[in-house]
Protein backbone atom coordinates (compact mmCIF):
# COMPACT_ATOMS: atom_id res chain seq x y z
CA UNK A 1 0.00 0.00 0.00
CA UNK A 2 1.60 3.51 -0.97
CA UNK A 3 1.49 6.04 1.61
CA UNK A 4 -0.97 9.42 1.45
CA UNK A 5 0.70 12.66 0.36
CA UNK A 6 -0.55 13.96 3.39
CA UNK A 7 0.55 11.36 5.76
CA UNK A 8 4.63 12.22 4.26
CA UNK A 9 6.88 12.95 7.25
CA UNK A 10 10.52 12.73 6.50
CA UNK A 11 12.38 9.92 8.00
CA UNK A 12 15.75 11.46 9.54
CA UNK A 13 18.59 9.49 11.55
CA UNK A 14 17.06 10.99 14.98
CA UNK A 15 13.60 8.85 13.21
CA UNK A 16 15.47 5.70 13.40
CA UNK A 17 16.87 6.11 16.73
CA UNK A 18 13.46 6.89 18.05
CA UNK A 19 12.29 3.78 16.01
CA UNK A 20 14.48 1.53 17.42
CA UNK A 21 13.55 2.93 21.27
CA UNK A 22 9.93 2.18 20.60
CA UNK A 23 10.78 -1.13 19.35
CA UNK A 24 9.05 -0.35 15.82
CA UNK A 25 11.30 -2.34 13.05
CA UNK A 26 13.16 -0.02 10.25
CA UNK A 27 12.66 -1.13 6.38
CA UNK A 28 15.55 -0.72 4.19
CA UNK A 29 15.83 -1.68 0.64
CA UNK A 30 18.06 -0.63 -1.95
CA UNK A 31 17.55 1.59 -5.48
CA UNK A 32 20.33 3.03 -8.08
CA UNK A 33 17.74 4.67 -9.71
CA UNK A 34 15.04 7.83 -9.57
CA UNK A 35 12.41 5.31 -11.20
CA UNK A 36 12.68 2.07 -9.21
CA UNK A 37 12.99 5.15 -5.66
CA UNK A 38 9.92 6.69 -6.59
CA UNK A 39 8.27 3.36 -6.28
CA UNK A 40 10.28 2.33 -3.34
CA UNK A 41 10.00 5.71 -1.69
CA UNK A 42 5.91 5.84 -2.39
CA UNK A 43 5.88 2.06 -1.22
CA UNK A 44 6.82 3.48 2.14
CA UNK A 45 10.41 2.46 2.97
CA UNK A 46 12.07 3.80 5.64
CA UNK A 47 15.54 3.81 4.35
CA UNK A 48 17.06 3.80 0.94
CA UNK A 49 20.59 2.43 0.51
CA UNK A 50 22.22 3.06 -2.57
CA UNK A 51 24.42 0.36 -2.17
CA UNK A 52 27.42 -0.67 -4.04
CA UNK A 53 26.25 -3.24 -5.15
CA UNK A 54 24.74 -1.37 -8.05
CA UNK A 55 28.10 -2.70 -9.64
CA UNK A 56 27.07 -5.86 -9.56
CA UNK A 57 23.28 -5.33 -9.97
CA UNK A 58 23.34 -1.95 -12.59
CA UNK A 59 27.18 -2.99 -14.06
CA UNK A 60 27.11 -6.60 -13.89
CA UNK A 61 30.63 -7.02 -12.41
CA UNK A 62 31.58 -10.02 -10.23
CA UNK A 63 32.34 -7.75 -7.39
CA UNK A 64 31.77 -4.54 -5.38
CA UNK A 65 34.98 -3.32 -6.42
CA UNK A 66 35.01 -1.50 -9.95
CA UNK A 67 32.24 0.88 -8.70
CA UNK A 68 33.52 4.35 -8.71
CA UNK A 69 32.66 7.58 -6.54
CA UNK A 70 31.26 9.36 -9.63
CA UNK A 71 29.33 6.39 -10.31
CA UNK A 72 27.54 6.33 -6.39
CA UNK A 73 27.25 9.73 -7.38
CA UNK A 74 25.10 9.99 -10.56
CA UNK A 75 23.35 6.24 -8.73
CA UNK A 76 22.66 8.69 -5.60
CA UNK A 77 21.42 11.88 -7.60
CA UNK A 78 18.47 9.93 -9.29
CA UNK A 79 17.37 8.41 -6.00
CA UNK A 80 17.29 11.56 -4.06
CA UNK A 81 15.43 13.53 -7.00
CA UNK A 82 12.61 10.38 -6.15
CA UNK A 83 11.93 10.63 -3.15
CA UNK A 84 10.08 12.54 -0.79
CA UNK A 85 9.69 10.56 2.80
CA UNK A 86 12.66 8.31 3.04
CA UNK A 87 16.37 8.47 4.08
CA UNK A 88 18.85 8.14 2.24
CA UNK A 89 22.30 6.55 2.88
CA UNK A 90 24.55 6.52 0.19
CA UNK A 91 27.75 3.68 0.18
CA UNK A 92 31.67 5.28 -0.20
CA UNK A 93 32.15 3.15 -2.94
CA UNK A 94 36.01 0.50 -2.60
CA UNK A 95 39.21 2.69 -2.59
CA UNK A 96 37.30 6.05 -1.60
CA UNK A 97 38.10 5.74 2.15
CA UNK A 98 40.89 2.88 2.96
CA UNK A 99 44.03 5.18 2.53
CA UNK A 100 43.18 7.80 4.92
CA UNK A 101 40.85 9.91 7.06
CA UNK A 102 41.30 13.34 5.31
CA UNK A 103 40.39 11.08 1.69
CA UNK A 104 37.67 9.79 3.56
CA UNK A 105 35.91 12.61 4.66
CA UNK A 106 36.63 14.48 0.85
CA UNK A 107 34.34 11.49 -0.48
CA UNK A 108 32.07 11.77 1.97
CA UNK A 109 31.40 15.86 0.96
CA UNK A 110 31.65 14.76 -3.03
CA UNK A 111 28.44 12.36 -1.79
CA UNK A 112 26.85 14.79 0.42
CA UNK A 113 27.57 17.73 -2.11
CA UNK A 114 27.02 16.29 -5.55
CA UNK A 115 24.22 13.92 -5.04
CA UNK A 116 22.50 15.40 -2.09
CA UNK A 117 22.25 12.20 0.05
CA UNK A 118 21.49 12.47 3.61
CA UNK A 119 24.22 9.78 5.02
CA UNK A 120 27.04 7.41 4.26
CA UNK A 121 27.82 3.95 4.42
CA UNK A 122 31.47 2.72 4.99
CA UNK A 123 32.53 -0.93 5.52
CA UNK A 124 34.48 -1.76 8.52
CA UNK A 125 35.44 -1.31 11.87
CA UNK A 126 38.93 -0.56 14.29
CA UNK A 127 41.08 0.36 10.93
CA UNK A 128 38.39 2.72 9.74
CA UNK A 129 37.71 4.52 13.03
CA UNK A 130 39.50 7.92 12.58
CA UNK A 131 38.08 8.28 9.12
CA UNK A 132 34.66 7.55 10.35
CA UNK A 133 35.51 10.00 13.23
CA UNK A 134 36.78 12.71 10.87
CA UNK A 135 33.50 12.63 8.56
CA UNK A 136 30.88 12.61 11.99
CA UNK A 137 33.03 15.94 12.89
CA UNK A 138 31.81 17.69 9.69
CA UNK A 139 28.56 17.03 10.30
CA UNK A 140 27.69 13.59 8.03
CA UNK A 141 26.02 11.07 9.52
CA UNK A 142 27.50 7.57 9.15
CA UNK A 143 26.17 4.25 9.39
CA UNK A 144 28.49 1.30 9.91
CA UNK A 145 28.67 -2.01 8.29
CA UNK A 146 29.97 -5.03 9.85
CA UNK A 147 30.09 -9.17 9.74
CA UNK A 148 30.14 -9.62 5.72
CA UNK A 149 31.97 -6.69 4.41
CA UNK A 150 31.62 -7.67 -0.14
CA UNK A 151 34.61 -5.18 0.09
CA UNK A 152 36.77 -6.85 1.50
CA UNK A 153 35.98 -10.50 -0.66
CA UNK A 154 39.48 -11.21 -1.85
CA UNK A 155 40.69 -10.73 1.77
CA UNK A 156 37.66 -13.48 3.09
CA UNK A 157 37.90 -15.68 0.12
CA UNK A 158 34.54 -16.39 0.16
CA UNK A 159 30.66 -14.94 0.81
CA UNK A 160 29.92 -17.72 3.40
CA UNK A 161 28.49 -16.85 7.11
CA UNK A 162 30.84 -14.44 9.01
CA UNK A 163 31.86 -14.51 12.85
CA UNK A 164 30.25 -18.41 13.66
CA UNK A 165 33.72 -18.66 15.67
CA UNK A 166 34.13 -17.12 19.38
CA UNK A 167 37.02 -14.87 18.27
CA UNK A 168 35.62 -13.16 15.31
CA UNK A 169 31.88 -12.57 17.40
CA UNK A 170 33.96 -10.82 19.94
CA UNK A 171 36.12 -8.47 17.80
CA UNK A 172 32.02 -7.87 16.08
CA UNK A 173 30.66 -6.64 19.53
CA UNK A 174 33.40 -4.48 20.24
CA UNK A 175 34.08 -2.79 16.68
CA UNK A 176 29.53 -2.46 17.01
CA UNK A 177 30.30 -0.95 20.57
CA UNK A 178 33.60 1.60 19.29
CA UNK A 179 30.75 2.28 15.95
CA UNK A 180 27.82 3.38 18.72
CA UNK A 181 30.60 5.08 20.87
CA UNK A 182 32.29 7.66 17.94
CA UNK A 183 29.22 8.57 16.74
CA UNK A 184 27.26 6.20 14.23
CA UNK A 185 23.64 6.05 13.98
CA UNK A 186 23.23 2.55 13.11
CA UNK A 187 24.93 -0.44 11.82
CA UNK A 188 24.38 -2.90 9.05
CA UNK A 189 25.33 -6.59 10.45
CA UNK A 190 25.35 -9.08 7.10
CA UNK A 191 25.35 -12.38 7.05
CA UNK A 192 26.35 -13.56 10.64
CA UNK A 193 24.43 -15.83 13.22
CA UNK A 194 21.09 -14.70 14.13
CA UNK A 195 22.06 -15.11 17.79
CA UNK A 196 24.83 -12.65 17.43
CA UNK A 197 23.36 -9.92 15.96
CA UNK A 198 20.18 -10.22 18.36
CA UNK A 199 23.24 -9.63 21.19
CA UNK A 200 24.61 -6.83 19.21
CA UNK A 201 21.09 -5.10 19.07
CA UNK A 202 20.38 -5.66 22.54
CA UNK A 203 23.52 -4.25 23.96
CA UNK A 204 23.46 -1.29 21.62
CA UNK A 205 21.10 1.87 21.63
CA UNK A 206 21.59 2.56 17.86
CA UNK A 207 19.63 0.66 15.30
CA UNK A 208 21.06 -2.50 13.58
CA UNK A 209 19.85 -3.58 10.32
CA UNK A 210 20.46 -7.36 9.33
CA UNK A 211 20.85 -8.98 5.84
CA UNK A 212 20.97 -12.46 6.62
CA UNK A 213 21.50 -11.89 10.16
CA UNK A 214 18.22 -12.68 11.78
CA UNK A 215 15.02 -11.58 13.31
CA UNK A 216 16.36 -10.07 16.59
CA UNK A 217 17.71 -6.82 14.94
CA UNK A 218 16.11 -3.76 14.48
CA UNK A 219 15.19 -3.85 10.87
CA UNK A 220 16.09 -5.62 7.71
CA UNK A 221 17.62 -4.88 4.28
CA UNK A 222 17.66 -6.51 0.96
CA UNK A 223 18.48 -5.56 -2.67
CA UNK A 224 15.64 -4.51 -4.40
CA UNK A 225 16.16 -6.32 -7.63
CA UNK A 226 17.12 -9.79 -5.68
CA UNK A 227 13.66 -9.52 -3.56
CA UNK A 228 11.57 -8.62 -6.82
CA UNK A 229 13.16 -11.08 -8.65
CA UNK A 230 14.71 -9.73 -11.27
CA UNK A 231 17.91 -11.47 -10.35
CA UNK A 232 17.63 -14.96 -10.67
CA UNK A 233 20.93 -16.86 -9.91
CA UNK A 234 21.79 -15.33 -6.43
CA UNK A 235 19.89 -17.92 -3.88
CA UNK A 236 21.26 -17.14 -0.32
CA UNK A 237 18.77 -18.54 2.44
CA UNK A 238 18.30 -15.25 3.54
CA UNK A 239 16.58 -13.53 0.69
CA UNK A 240 12.76 -13.96 0.41
CA UNK A 241 11.22 -12.76 -3.18
CA UNK A 242 8.29 -11.34 -3.08
CA UNK A 243 7.77 -11.41 -7.50
CA UNK A 244 9.12 -13.43 -10.37
CA UNK A 245 10.00 -10.11 -12.27
CA UNK A 246 12.45 -12.28 -14.38
CA UNK A 247 9.59 -14.10 -15.33
CA UNK A 248 7.20 -11.50 -15.92
CA UNK A 249 9.29 -9.08 -17.55
CA UNK A 250 10.68 -11.92 -20.12
CA UNK A 251 7.00 -13.10 -21.03
CA UNK A 252 6.30 -9.38 -21.68
CA UNK A 253 9.04 -8.28 -23.76
CA UNK A 254 8.88 -11.31 -25.62
CA UNK A 255 4.85 -11.05 -26.09
CA UNK A 256 6.47 -7.28 -27.69
CA UNK A 257 8.55 -9.31 -29.95
CA UNK A 258 6.30 -11.39 -31.59
CA UNK A 259 3.62 -8.71 -32.06
CA UNK A 260 6.22 -6.50 -33.69
CA UNK A 261 6.56 -9.59 -36.07
CA UNK A 262 3.16 -9.91 -36.84
CA UNK A 263 2.23 -6.54 -37.11
CA UNK A 264 -0.40 -7.27 -33.88
CA UNK A 265 1.53 -3.66 -32.64
CA UNK A 266 1.14 -1.03 -33.07
CA UNK A 267 -3.01 -1.24 -33.61
CA UNK A 268 -5.51 1.30 -34.87
CA UNK A 269 -5.96 3.10 -31.74
CA UNK A 270 -1.96 2.85 -31.19
CA UNK A 271 -1.36 5.38 -34.37
CA UNK A 272 -1.90 8.92 -35.29
O1 LIG B 1 25.57 -2.49 -1.23
C1 LIG B 1 24.62 -3.02 -0.66
O2 LIG B 1 23.59 -3.36 -1.27
C2 LIG B 1 24.72 -3.27 0.78
C3 LIG B 1 23.65 -4.09 1.41
C4 LIG B 1 23.82 -5.51 1.05
C5 LIG B 1 23.59 -3.88 2.87
O3 LIG B 1 25.65 -2.85 1.40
Amino acid sequence: MSIAKKDYKRITVKTLVDMKAKGEKISMLTAYDYTMAKIVDGAGIDVILVGDSASNVMAGHETTLPITLDQMIYHASGVVRAIERSLVVVDLPFGSYQSDPKEALRSAIRIMKESGGHAVKLEGGYEIKESIKRILNAGIPVMGHLGLTPQSIYKFGTYTVRAKEEEEAQQLIENAKMLEKIGCFAIVLEKIPAKLAKEVADQLSIPIIGIGAGSGVDGQVLVLHDMLGMTHEFNPRFLRRYMNLFDDMTKAISSYVADVKSVEFPNESEQY
